[in-house]
């Protein structure tokens, strides 16, 4: 039975003392599940706060995004190395809402992957098209270009892991995820694709490929249940203890 990984990715929503309720609230309502690893990624500012809440429990904490490189003169950006020392043990990159806002480019984020993997990071790299792309027929030539540029040239020694979420970017926040079997599909072009990028042996053992966008508890095994679905990616259905508890006890059960 696969171990599924559940990232929740709480984006810019919850801070403070809700963050602290919601970590602690998250613990309990996950406890029963050790057959999945669970990462929470809160805003850097509640790293430290979110840390303490998971604390020996099974929840593992990640970050949302980091800086390419270890310190020096970056005013605002955070270096992967300081998000290890706050507890992180897993980060997102290249998440869609950043390559978007923040015109975040595939060499910042093959920058961002190196720096976070020389740090002991687990990178949650995230690729996806659009509604446009995919109405053009480009979504495979989308997911091998973000593929190449962020993975290009790149050496995951034996202790590196890699993590790729497909999020179809018109999907996340809609409530209307793709299929399991379209999922499914889309994991085994990436995974072809890895295999141009990788050794085959890091491929099979070193990447997990994850699925994102409007995974909630009812949908959620319809996911995991595919052969090449290795967890989820979950904003909205993280927000919400009990609802979250719901999707990771139904992740489990697969
Ligand atoms: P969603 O977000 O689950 O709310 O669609 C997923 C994500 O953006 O990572």
């Amino acid at each position: 039975m696969k171990k599924p990984l559940v990232i929740a990715n709480w984006k810019m929503k919850v801070w403070g003392d809700q963050a602290l309720a919601l970590a602690r609230q998250v613990v309990k309502s996950t406890a029963k599940y050790s057959s999945a690893e669970i990462v929470l990624c809160p805003s850097f500012t509640e790293l430290a706060a979110v840390a303490g809440a998971i604390k020996g429990s099974n929840l593992k904490l990640g970050a949302q995004d980091c800086f390419w490189e270890e310190t020096g003169a970056f005013t605002g950006e955070i270096s992967p190395q300081t998000l290890l020392a706050y507890g992180a043990s897993y980060v997102i990159i290249g998440h869609s809402e950043r390559r978007e806002h923040l015109a975040e480019t595939g060499a910042m984020i093959h920058r961002k992957i190196k720096a976070a993997l020389r740090a002991s990071l687990v990178p949650v790299l995230c690729i996806g098209e659009s509604f446009d792309e995919r109405a053009q027929g480009q979504k495979e030539v989308v997911l091998i270009r973000e593929l190449h540029e962020a993975l290009n040239g790149l050496w995951l020694t034996e202790a590196q892991r890699l993590v790729v979420a497909y999020e179809p970017i018109w999907v996340i926040g809609s409530g209307q995820a793709v299929s399991g079997e379209e999922a499914e599909h889309t994991h085994q072009v990436i995974r072809q694709t890895l295999f141009d990028l990788l050794p085959t042996s890091v491929v099979d053992e070193q990447v997990r490929i994850i699925y994102g966008g409007s995974v909630d508890p009812e949908n959620v095994a319809q996911f995991t249940i595919q052969p090449t679905v290795a967890g989820v990616l979950v904003g909205g259905a993280s927000l919400d203890a009990t609802v979250f508890g719901a999707l990771v006890a139904a992740a489990a059960k697969v």
